[in-house]
């Protein structure tokens, strides 16, 4: 006689199977999506290498370019071509216009207060129109020249110096770094970020980096949250926390004492912008100190690191391709006129040091996945049916490598942007470095004008060669595989200064 509890279950296995049914006439590619075979409990965690971006290019080739991972229980859509990102982003951006919640997003966003990694929603929107219009319009890009320019002159010095110091050889990594955090701090914090802040601040901008590699079991098996305790990881996320909470509470009670002119210039900055507005009632919103915290530290996570990946990436490229620098100085000798400095209004005559740069981004996007977006609804892609919370990854490095797309993808050679048009506005999507859609990246052109000037300026004053016994064969040209991917190893070279008249 047949089990009374299986007899029981009947009439519910049934149902399953008439539901699972329902679903196939719904959604036929339903269960087709391409996905690499799993591992009961980790799925396809244990397919990921060190480098993200390299093993999710690996799966797609024989996957194909949309396909789904399991990540513990994180469903995961991977796209590897231009043509379903434009899908994608044509067809679905608003409803993959949110950030996934994760233990250390959390902690970034504070409290879903900032732009990078707030849900998507009002809060988010005014936060960005806010960040748009205060510190990276082209107008406040503007305003702030004088910044850069005391920034620039600092970092030739900087460079001469340790010449000097270091029998001609010099570890520009360093150098490029501290010029990058010195020029965003000071247009963020203002004259309140002094030598020791700055040292505060560089720790914990180190820590963000880590903790982007620090793996929270909660994120992708929440029932194993405990983990997070016994490995240390919640220790190190409380730890972080404490030091961002001491570095704002002195910005929140020394601000008011700081004063509007340094050197008889105007001290204006993002932050001291941020906390007039929070008296104005013309603002529609209320401007909250947990708002200004996550816009300040979205300037700093996101800013620096990427801008400073950028510019290291750039000084290698130009070492490796010598007949690329000689053009680079040469175009900075015909714009220079004699002068010791490039200035910012020579920068619009510079068109190779810019295609340049956007070829340095095609194979080097710092931020080579985008940010993570996650699906606040079903929706359809490609014929599939994508469930509600799942998680999209755009790989624009495979993009940039993509030959459909770009001839010999392999070879540098910044004139292929000569012969087109394409741009990382977002318009052309196999050529993404800043993202694409809603949550494109508003600090593009505050970024680029700091690399622009940088490199300008070093290219002018100084010849660049490898140490001796280095050869170009010998640079290693991989990168960190995280959020932000920076160079691996640093950047040693010899600067001899050069003849600028
Ligand atoms: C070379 C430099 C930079 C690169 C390559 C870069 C790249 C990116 C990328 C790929 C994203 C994600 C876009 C997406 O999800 O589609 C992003 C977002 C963002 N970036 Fe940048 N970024 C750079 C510099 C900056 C700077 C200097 C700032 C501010 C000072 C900044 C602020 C932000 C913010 C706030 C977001 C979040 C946007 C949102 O979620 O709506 N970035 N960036």
């Amino acid at each position: 006689m047949m089990n009374p509890t299986l007899l029981a279950a009947i009439p519910f296995i049934s149902f399953f199977f008439l539901l699972l049914a329902r679903r196939k006439v719904i959604s036929p590619k339903a269960a087709l999506l391409p996905s690499p075979p799993r591992l009961p409990f980790i799925g396809n965690l244990h397919q990921l290498g060190s480098i993200l971006h390299r093993s999710l290019y690996e799966l797609s080739k024989q996957h194909g370019p949309l396909m789904l991972l399991h990540l513990g229980t994180v469903r995961t859509l991977v796209v590897s071509c231009p043509k379903i990102a434009e899908e994608v982003i044509r067809n679905n951006d608003i409803v993959f216009a949110t950030r996934p919640k994760s233990k250390l997003t959390d902690v970034l966003s504070c409290n879903k207060n900032d732009i990078a990694f707030a849900p998507y929603g009002e809060s988010w929107r005014q936060m960005k129109k806010l960040a748009k219009t205060h510190l990276l319009s082209s107008q406040s890009v503007k305003s702030m020249s004088f910044d850069r320019a005391e920034e620039v002159s600092l970092l030739i010095e900087n460079v001469a110096d340790a010449a000097l110091r270091g029998n001609g050889v010099i570890c520009l990594t360093d150098i490029l770094n501290s010029y990058v955090t010195n020029v965003i701090t000071k247009v963020v914090l203002g004259s309140w970020i002094t030598k020791e802040k700055k040292a505060l601040l560089s720790k914990l901008t180190h820590e963000s980096s880590t903790l982007f590699y620090e793996v929270f079991f909660e994120d992708f098996f929440p029932n194993l949250k405990w983990l997070d305790v016994l490995t240390g990881s919640d220790r190190k996320l409380k730890n972080y926390m404490k030091n961002w909470d001491a570095f704002f509470e002195e910005i929140f009670k020394n601000h008011d004492h700081e004063s509007k002119e340094v050197n008889g210039k105007n001290n204006t900055n993002f932050i001291g912008t941020l906390l007039e507005l929070q008296n104005d009632s013309n603002l529609g919103f209320v401007l909250t100190n947990d708002h200004i915290r996550g816009l300040t530290m979205d300037m700093i996570v996101a800013g620096i690191d990427t801008t400073f990946a950028t510019l290291d990436w750039c000084m290698a490229e130009l070492v490796r391709n010598p007949e690329v620098m000689k053009k680079v100085k040469d175009e900075l000798r015909k714009v220079a006129h004699g002068e010791d400095m490039i200035s910012e209004e020579l920068l619009g005559q510079l068109s190779y040091l810019k295609v340049f740069i956007k070829e340095v981004v095609r194979l080097h996007p710092p931020s080579p996945l985008l940010l993570p977006r996650e699906s606040l609804q079903e929706c359809q892609i490609h014929g599939y049916n994508i469930p509600k919370k799942t998680r999209l990854v755009i790989n624009a490095w495979a993009f940039g490598r993509d030959s459909t797309y770009w001839e010999a993808p392999e070879q540098f050679k910044p004139e292929r942007f000569f012969e087109s048009t394409v741009d990382y506005k977002g318009k052309d999507f196999y050529f993404i470095p800043f993202g694409v859609g809603r949550r494109i990246c508003p600090g593009m052109d505050f970024s680029m004008v700091i690399i622009e000037i940088a490199l300008a300026n070093l290219l002018h004053r100084f010849d660049w060669s490898l140490p001796s016994g280095i050869t170009i064969e010998d640079m290693d040209m991989f990168e960190c595989g995280g959020v932000i991917s920076p160079r691996k190893h640093k950047l040693e070279l010899v600067p001899i200064a050069s003849k600028v008249n």
